[in-house]
């Protein structure tokens, strides 16, 4: 029988790119051939994200040049997973009859049925939210490579006023952890070297008694060649288990993503983060004194409802205090249905936007500064391959998520890592020379 050809398109965090493989890894046990563009495929699908209004434009757009392709080919089929099938539900189709299938996070096991549906001339809908689905059984699809993501656990249940996840992602849960450990034995066999646990609040995974300190020091043993890395921490529940555990380990890497969102306690409480400033600088001085060279990145919001001058300087002041190595900043985007929807927008476009452009230049500034600080000392790289710009060098990255370039050498192979010194560093990546083999992932203190 001849296979149907599948493309998935996909937009927003590393958990939609990780649910991508395990649509992938759904369709490949139905008879499904995956491609590499959407071009040649029959079936398209687009994972698509509704964290900002922007996001969601983009799909739109791209739909649009579906309606083309669809025009030349039109027996070529339309789908929508991820957060924006699960926000817009039916409506989607309704708005874009060029779209066949509207299938959310946790219905992907039916998604061979849906497809069916559609080449049948329906329209295949899949949108109800579940508290248990984890797909602890599916093996995600993956090319082979160093890298790769594996969801602990799904859903979120903090309620951040001004976010759409709990509506898109439902119900916080968690993945089996011996499942969790079996598909990192898979990996290290396959030769991978890095895996970065996924979830919007990992810091509260729960299976069985054990905790998410205990989920990282197991996964940390399955294989010390491979690097562990963990993203997003909520300040609220980051214990000093887990601390410890980091230090412990010199595998798992001494980086925390830590999204701060704002500098005010005042816009904390609305955002409902459920924590103060107080608390999270608490955070970091404690990590700082455990995990000796730990670094730290964060998200922030510009504009949320009712910021003033001064809760924004005091944004800018947190910066200034912590020096995060990087940090992930956004313009506050009404979303519908959440709880800060129902507040005035009140911060102009124009002064959002001067505000955001302050921070991403204070930022830019500090990341500068703190990779100055690097030149003369040594990093451990993991070899990640020939730098894109020249095969004269090699590209890698610090357990801290740096890149770094360094010139090529013949009997360094991809996958392994390697003392390098750095000699110069620009805001995002770091030039260094190689030393020798490393034995040891991470920079001892
Ligand atoms: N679970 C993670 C965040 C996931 S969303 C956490 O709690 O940190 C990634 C980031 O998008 C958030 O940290 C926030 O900074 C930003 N974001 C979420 N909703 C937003 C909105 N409505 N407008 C602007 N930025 C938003
Ligand atoms: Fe959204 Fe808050 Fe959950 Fe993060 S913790 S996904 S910001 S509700
Ligand atoms: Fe976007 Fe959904 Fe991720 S809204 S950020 S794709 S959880």
């Amino acid at each position: 029988m001849q296979k149907n050809k599948v493309f998935i398109e996909t937009y927003g965090c590393q958990m939609n790119a990780a649910d991508t493989e395990l649509v992938y890894g759904i369709l490949q046990n139905f008879n499904y051939e995956i491609v590499k563009e959407a071009a040649s495929a029959d079936v398209v699908l687009l994972n698509t994200c509704s964290i900002r209004e922007n996001a969601e434009q983009r799909i739109y757009g791209r739909l649009g040049n579906f309606k083309t392709m669809k025009n030349e080919k039109p027996g070529l089929i339309v789908g929508v997973l991820g957060c924006m099938a699960e926000r817009l539900r039916t409506d989607l189709i309704e708005e874009k009859k060029i779209v066949d299938i509207v299938v959310g996070p946790d219905e992907y096991r039916r998604l061979p049925e849906l497809i069916d549906i559609a080449f049948n001339g329906g329209k295949g809908i899949g949108v109800k939210l579940s508290r248990t689905e984890t797909y602890d059984d599916i093996i995600p699809y993956r090319e082979d490579g160093l890298q790769a993501w594996i969801s602990v656990t799904r859903g979120c249940d903090k309620f951040c006023s001004f976010c759409v996840v709990p509506f898109t992602r439902g119900r916080e849960r968690s993945r089996e952890l011996n499942s969790i450990l079996n598909e990192i034995k898979l990996l290290s066999e396959r030769g991978f070297r890095e895996i970065t646990l996924l979830g919007q609040n990992v810091n509260s995974y729960s299976d069985n008694g054990s905790d998410f300190a205990d989920l990282l020091d197991a996964c940390a043993v399955v294989d010390n060649k491979i690097r562990i890395r963990f993203t997003t921490s909520h300040p609220r529940d980051l214990s000093d288990k887990l601390l410890y555990t980091i230090a412990r380990h010199q595998n798992i890497c001494n980086y925390i993503h830590l999204p701060v969102q704002s500098g005010s306690d005042r816009i904390l409480e609305l955002m409902n983060r459920s924590y103060n400033i107080e608390h999270y600088l608490k955070i970091i001085e404690k990590a700082r004194e455990i995990i000796p060279g730990v670094s730290f990145s964060t998200d922030i919001i510009s504009g949320f409802p009712t910021e003033t001058e001064e809760d924004h300087e005091m944004t800018i002041n947190i910066m200034k205090s912590i020096r995060y190595d990087g940090a992930y900043m956004f313009k506050y985007s009404p979303r519908e249905g959440t709880k800060s929807f129902k507040m005035l927008d009140d911060v102009t476009e124009t002064i959002k936007s001067r505000r955001l452009q302050e921070i991403i230049d204070i930022q830019q500034k500090i990341s500068f500064e703190k990779n100055q600080e690097l030149i003369g000392k040594e990093e451990i790289v993991l070899v990640e391959g020939l730098s894109k710009k020249s095969d004269l060098f090699f590209a890698g990255r610090t357990d801290t998520n740096k890149v770094v370039i360094f010139p090529f050498d013949s009997k360094i192979k991809e996958g392994s890592y390697v003392k390098v010194i750095i000699n110069r560093a620009s805001s995002g990546t770091l030039f260094g020379a190689k030393k020798v083999e490393s034995s040891k992932l991470k920079v001892e203190s």
